[in-house]
């Protein structure tokens, strides 16, 4: 394996900068949101490794047997040198991608991409002993912001994994597919995680599980913005909130106070009253059916190649190249 070397499309006062912006956007809002992106520092990325495992989430679970059982033909069909990441969580499920890139025959380049310099450095550190032949292009940038800025080389396979793209509204879900394909050329593929409509008592458990892990996850953004912007949230004085929104198709957790009270952010200069009762929306993360994945790439000028499910049907990867410009 040979580290290329990382460019640096943001840096810790870029987030930082971000996060002041959004959190004051959000918490003087009626009603009061905070985007989901925040909770990942080292400790909301570890819990998060904690969820992937209680037995009410099932996405990991599905999306690692998609990808166990058809890696191999999604090489084969995408007949990529280059797999580009985008969020290169879990190392896990790149091994299965590059694995059946390798068995292809024409594995060259990892580019993962993530925000988080730390998190892509875990991401190389666990392949270095298993691909020799492996060039690494880390990058570190907003995903949201910086596609056009991307690597060029290769035939790329850009990966967009874990059902993530269901954290974003619809309209950004758009524009941010759109501007994937505007940084594709002919010959590119993309393979794109989405978790599937079903049962809303076995969603809404996949966000509530009964250890308590996700309700420590959600509560893990106002850790967040006391360690960062200086403020006194009482995290555990928050409910943890999971709830299925039948007409938009998609998940919302939420922090409930637990009672009246006033939280200081010191770094904004901004206090923000709380009723007893009052959420914040931390959270979306919606559900698609196989023809809304379909109409929504088409829209943004992919054509679906081939797409798969697990044996439960529970979750969904599709592979998808760009249509010609008309
Ligand atoms: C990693 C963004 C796909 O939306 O299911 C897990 C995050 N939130 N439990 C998801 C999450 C609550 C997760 N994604």
């Amino acid at each position: 394996m040979t580290i290329l070397g990382i460019d640096r499309h943001l840096d810790d006062t870029d987030l930082a900068r971000t996060l002041a912006v959004d959190v004051r956007a959000g918490l003087t809002a009626t009603p009061k949101t905070l985007p989901p992106k925040y909770f990942y520092d080292a400790r909301g990325s570890q819990l998060f490794e904690q969820i992937t495992r209680v037995p009410e989430y099932y996405p990991t679970r599905a999306e690692r047997a998609i990808l166990t059982a058809h890696a191999d033909e999604i090489a084969l069909l995408a007949g990529a040198d280059t797999l580009v990441e985008l969020g290169s969580g879990s190392s896990e499920k790149t091994h299965l991608l590059l694995g059946g890139m390798r068995t292809a025959g024409a594995l060259r380049r990892y580019v993962p991409v993530d925000v988080s310099e730390s998190a892509l450095n875990g991401a190389v550190k666990e392949l270095d002993a298993d691909y020799p032949e492996l060039d690494i292009h880390g990058v570190v940038a907003d995903i949201e912001h910086h596609l056009h800025l991307l690597p060029r080389r290769g035939r790329r396979l850009v990966a967009f994994l874990g059902g993530t793209i269901g954290n974003l509204f619809p309209s950004e879900r758009h524009r941010f597919l759109a501007d994937v394909r505007a940084s594709l050329r002919p010959g590119d593929t993309l393979v794109l995680g989405t978790d599937l409509v079903k049962d809303p008592r076995r969603l809404v458990a996949a966000y509530d599980d009964a250890a308590g892990i996700t309700a420590e996850f959600n509560r893990n953004v106002l850790h967040v913005i006391n360690r960062s912007l200086g403020a006194d949230f009482l995290p555990e004085t928050f409910d943890h909130v999971a709830t299925w929104d039948a007409t938009n198709e998609w998940i919302e957790m939420r922090l409930r106070a637990g009672s009246d009270h006033v939280v200081r952010i010191a770094e904004l200069g901004v206090t923000v009253e709380f009723a007893n009762g009052e959420e914040i929306r931390t959270e979306i993360s919606a559900k698609f059916r196989p023809d809304t994945v379909a109409s929504e790439l088409a829209l943004a000028g992919f054509a679906v190649r081939s797409w798969w499910t697990d044996p439960d049907g529970d979750f969904a990867l599709t592979l998808a190249t760009p249509t010609e410009p008309t």
